[in-house]
């Protein structure tokens, strides 16, 4: 396949792309109510709460680690699943310091660490609003000289602590793409333009997590390492750049909540020539949700040197010999996942009173239909289940008999399900039911038989 030359979103250095248009503003008050929300409805939990919690951690409750699944999914369906270019990786976490040494992590990955010698806190010096004043006590001139302060989880492998049982919890998926490229070159018959592509998670020692699952020590990511020849990485570099940019909006990220913003200079890291970031416009600002990368050779001839090996492509065809360049698009699972529930929140006045609804894409959100029977009388459950059974090996349902249902809707709505199908006693003698639409709240009455057609029709998974 050759890239398409969209041109829409190509940026001079510095320079903002989006659609045309007014783009939107910070709202603060939309974050304390998604985390909320999150909480109460076992979206995410702070990690070890019943022991006071640990900071910047968080487990993904029952609802959270379906969505989290769900986006995950959603990338790998359009990366992998939908592509002929494309193969997939699930590469060890733990990785010895070779790998390190070769990518530039060990020299490089590591931020410019102060500590304030009046309070004893410690700041990220390129994140302080002025490097003079302490923004957690106000003194000024109290910080000390700043030290680079490397983000990888270093651990031991063995029973034995010291020399040679060092390793490293990988601070990117990446590395793993570039050290298997052999592998995958020789067994996947493949050729370049082709790519490696992998979701898990990495570690960082961020030394200022926060902003909610946003920035976090424990994170799970979501790469692309696509290997093009030389002269084709511009226009594969900007191909990827429209590639990404649309799959958020095709998962309903309004775009003027979405821009992309090519590096400055001296933003670049080591490793890239060129990169452009998808952004978010979060409740505190823009925010990078994913990082598009002209990687150049610079991962193949590193490991190559490293390692002794060669990797590079060689075209029977034409003879020619040479090491493929790369380009990386490389998201955040986790991160993405929070952009998406953002963007999704709404609350509206439904008959004098305030209606919360997750308006999710289909395809993310967690359940895609609700069955509701009417009243738990015994009358209703058994077609209510008989229906349930019906529905379950098509999709992700949830089952609910508990409150009036004005409520149980309600809480559908607040959890993004896009259908809610309701059984009453009418059921037991037309065996038909009533399906409500999450956004429109409209109602249908469909015949069970056809149930399973008409949800698929409309969700479109
Ligand atoms: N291989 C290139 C790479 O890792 P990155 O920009 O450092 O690039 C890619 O990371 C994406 O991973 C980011 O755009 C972000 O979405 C996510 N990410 C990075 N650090 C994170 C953290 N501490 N917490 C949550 N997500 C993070």
């Amino acid at each position: 396949m050759k890239p398409k030359l969209v041109k829409q979103l190509r940026g001079q250095k510095g320079q903002l792309v989006g659609t045309l248009g007014a783009m939107a503003s910070p709202n603060p008050e939309l974050f304390d109510k998604v985390v909320n929300l999150c909480k109460r409805r076992s979206f995410v939990f702070p990690s070890a709460e019943i022991y006071g919690g640990f900071r910047s951690t968080y487990d993904y409750g029952p609802l959270g680690v379906l969505l989290l699944r769900n986006v995950k999914d959603a990338w790998w369906r359009s990366m992998v699943q939908m592509r002929t270019d494309v193969v997939g990786l699930d590469a060890a976490i733990l990785s010895p310091p070779q790998v390190w040494e070769a990518s530039g992590h060990l020299a490089n990955f590591s931020d410019p660490l102060v500590d304030c010698t009046e309070c004893k806190t410690r700041h990220r010096e390129d994140q302080l609003d002025d490097p003079n004043i302490c923004p957690s006590c106000g003194a000024v001139g109290k910080f000390t000289e700043a030290r680079a302060f490397n983000l990888m989880f270093k651990t031991q492998a063995g029973p034995v602590e010291g020399a040679g049982a060092d390793v490293y919890l990988r601070p990117e998926t990446a590395q793993g793409m570039f050290i298997n490229f052999k592998n995958v070159l020789e067994t996947s018959r493949k050729k370049p333009p082709f790519g490696i592509a992998q979701v898990g998670k990495s570690f960082r020692n961020e030394i200022t997590p926060g902003n909610f699952v946003f920035r976090t020590r424990e994170f799970e990511q979501m790469e692309l390492e696509f290997f093009v020849p030389p002269e084709e990485a511009d226009d594969w570099y900007e191909y990827w750049m429209n590639e990404r940019y649309q799959w958020y909006l095709d998962l309903g990220i309004p775009s003027d909540q979405l821009r992309m913003r090519p590096h400055e200079d001296d933003e670049l890291s080591h490793y890239s020539s060129g990169t452009s970031d998808v952004e978010f416009m979060f409740p505190w600002g823009w925010g990078e949700l994913e990082g598009v990368a002209n990687r150049g050779d610079y991962d193949l001839r590193q490991h190559a040197e490293h390692s002794g090996q060669k990797l590079e492509y060689f075209d029977q065809g034409t003879g020619e010999r040479y090491v493929p360049h790369c380009i990386e698009p490389a998201a955040g699972a986790t991160r993405s996942m929070m952009a998406f529930l953002m963007a999704a929140y709404d609350e509206e006045e439904v008959n004098d009173d305030t209606r919360t609804v997750l308006r999710l894409h289909p395809r993310l959100a967690p359940y895609k239909v609700a069955v509701l029977p009417l009243s738990k009388k015994d009358t209703l459950l058994p077609k209510a289940e008989e229906v349930l059974a019906l529905l379950q090996p098509h999709f992700m349902c949830d089952y609910d008999i508990t409150q009036a249902i004005g409520k149980r809707y309600r809480r559908q709505d607040e959890i993004g399900t896009p259908y809610c199908v309701t059984i009453d006693f009418d059921s037991l003698e037309d065996d038909a039911v009533t399906v409500r639409e999450r956004d429109s709240m409209e109602q249908d009455r469909i015949p069970v038989d056809g149930l399973v057609n008409y949800l698929e029709e409309r969700l479109a998974l």
